[in-house]
């Protein structure tokens, strides 16, 4: 690959994705889309350049998709869904205590672990949450992840991957070698594809936003962007959850850390107070709300 090609992939996943891939990663744009190029036929990345620069998008869909990092399991990092279990769930079940629903979203779902460990955590409380609406939607940029999740269909290596196995035998099925994941389950999560670049305040206010290992791709001002723009759609006594080597500080004020909490943020009270100056805070009930 020569550098005005290597430059070119470059720009051009950053602007659709938002992947920043710095100067030394030509062997990852190599590996990764050589294989494209041969499923479709071209004799190299620089054919596969021209056909993206003559605006054929089935290519550059496939380029996008080759060159995203889907890596995911059940109850990755243990930590956040304990908080989820443990703090997160009791306290949403006090302040919400009239309004019996909870909005959940799994902004960077892949292929579905992150949703359905959180459905299965709420299954497991199903006896608090009887009466309540509960809704978790999982979205991702790539539509092969989110036919994947949709499916709820994992490999014996998947569901050996932090999935306790007095879950697996309770919410699976066997199907040959593989494991699906119960109906019932499955239609707890609703799925739909979305790039994080994107505007989103369409999709409401949410509780708990899950955004784990996916910002990580990005340079810091489109991180900032994303945050001030979640911070939008949380509720102000709702809590964001990042992933392990993720943070907001030195980002954006609009979050601040739960203390003793890791991985957790709440939006900060002069955005909650601007939104709800505005008008912009649809279901607002209480600022005061989790006590962390
Ligand atoms: C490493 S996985 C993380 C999955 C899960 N959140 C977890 O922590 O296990 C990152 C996911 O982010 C998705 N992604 C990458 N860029 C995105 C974007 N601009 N908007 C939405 N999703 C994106 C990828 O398709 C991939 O499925």
């Amino acid at each position: 690959m020569i550098p005005p090609e290597f430059e070119y992939l470059r720009r051009v996943l950053k602007d659709i994705s938002g992947l920043d891939l710095s100067a030394d990663k030509q062997y990852l744009i190599e590996s990764r889309l050589l294989p494209v190029t041969r499923k479709c036929g071209l004799s190299g990345i620089g054919e596969l350049v021209q056909k993206m620069k003559a605006g054929c998008s089935a290519i550059v869909e496939q380029v996008v998709e080759a060159m995203t990092t889907n890596e995911t399991f059940f109850f990755r990092d243990k930590v956040p869904f304990d908080h989820f279990r443990n703090w997160i769930m009791p306290e949403i079940l006090r302040v919400r205590a009239n309004r019996r629903s909870i909005r959940i979203w799994c902004a960077a779902g892949s292929t579905g672990q992150e949703p359905y460990s959180i459905a299965m955590c709420l299954r497991e409380m199903s006896a608090a949450l009887s009466g309540w609406r509960v809704e978790i939607l999982a979205t991702d940029l790539s539509q092969d992840v989110i036919e994947k999740s949709k499916s709820g269909i994992y490999s014996q290596f998947e569901v050996q991957r932090g999935l306790p196995i007095q879950m697996l035998v309770k919410y699976f099925k066997q199907i040959g070698e593989l494991w699906q994941i119960n109906a019932d389950i499955r239609a707890m999560v609703q799925h739909r594809q979305l790039n994080l670049l994107h505007d989103f305040s369409q999709l409401g206010t949410f509780d708990v936003i899950f955004c784990r290992n996916v910002l990580i791709y990005f340079d810091q001002d489109t991180k900032a962007n994303v945050f001030d723009r979640l911070a939008r759609i949380v509720e102000p006594d709702g809590v964001l959850v990042l992933g392990a080597a993720e943070t907001v500080v030195g980002l954006t004020d609009a979050f601040k850390p739960l203390p003793e909490r890791r991985g957790l943020y709440r939006p900060t009270a002069a955005v909650a107070e601007k939104l709800f100056a505005g008008g912009g805070m649809s279901r607002l009930t209480a600022m005061a709300g989790f006590g962390g």
